[in-house]
């Protein structure tokens, strides 16, 4: 496992779009898995800049999103697939034809994972998956007790990650129940995983992910399995691995 600690949020935007460029200059028709949520947006911003300014290029990659809310129509305001056209796709080259939204808006849940899984497989496999993790350790809406062995998956959302996103919703009795997610196996597949945490609300929950027992309570511990990944954190999530130091 490769740690990084940054000291401030600039540098932690920085050296994750420094990793994420590394690898699209090495392949630049890489599979990407994007996370959505509060903590990859400066790294977003910083691939905009990048972009803008002629270091990257986004025009052969295939973009995929990790997860998504269950039962809402994919460009509703609050969906994950919104939320990445604002952030990232609508300011850089990525090609429309090469953006493969997951969602689940209704029809068989199987056929539809196992599409999701299909198109993964149909483009060689996700290369880069890049990662947030929930304060209950979930990667993607793979919440606490999820196998290992899961591959993509309709899933019920736990209390804490539809407390954490109901922003994105008028009310309560809009904001979906469930999600759509690649599963553990699918992400532990992808050949390179870029782990971000920030904020002090994140300290307890990495610092059992990395450093405690490998278990589907802490869906995130199986990343302590990964041969190449990449763990970016602030001081402030970083705080408890000075007990290690
Ligand atoms: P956050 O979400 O980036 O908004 O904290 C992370 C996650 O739930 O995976």
């Amino acid at each position: 496992m490769n740690i990084i600690i940054a000291n401030h949020q600039a540098a932690f935007d920085e050296i994750a779009a420094n990793e994420f460029s590394q690898e699209i200059q090495r392949k630049k028709d890489s599979v990407v898995a994007f996370a959505t949520g509060n903590t990859p947006l400066g790294l977003y911003r910083k691939l905009v800049e990048m972009y803008k300014s002629g270091v990257l290029d986004f025009s052969s990659i295939q973009a995929l999103n990790l997860d998504e809310f269950s039962g809402i129509d994919k460009n509703h305001k609050g969906s994950f697939y919104s939320f990445l056209k604002k952030h990232l796709y609508n300011q850089v080259n990525v090609k429309e034809e090469n953006i493969h939204p997951l969602y689940y808006k209704g029809g068989v849940k199987e056929e539809i994972c196992k599409a999701y899984e299909a198109t993964i497989k149909k483009y060689g496999g996700i290369d880069i998956a890049i990662l947030g993790i929930g304060s209950n350790g979930h990667i993607a809406y793979n919440e606490p007790g999820t196998s290992f062995d899961s591959r993509t998956h309709i899933t019920a959302l736990t209390r804490d990650t539809i407390e954490a996103n109901k922003k994105f919703f008028t009310g309560f009795d809009e904001m979906p129940q469930g999600g759509i997610t690649m599963g553990i196996k699918t992400i532990m597949k992808a050949r390179k995983v870029i782990l971000l945490a920030n904020g002090e609300n994140k300290a307890e929950i990495i610092y059992r992910a990395l450093c405690g027992g490998i278990t589907t309570d802490v869906p995130a511990s199986v990343l302590q399995l990964h041969p190449n990944i990449s763990i970016i954190l602030d001081k402030e999530s970083a705080k408890h691995f000075q007990r290690i130091a």
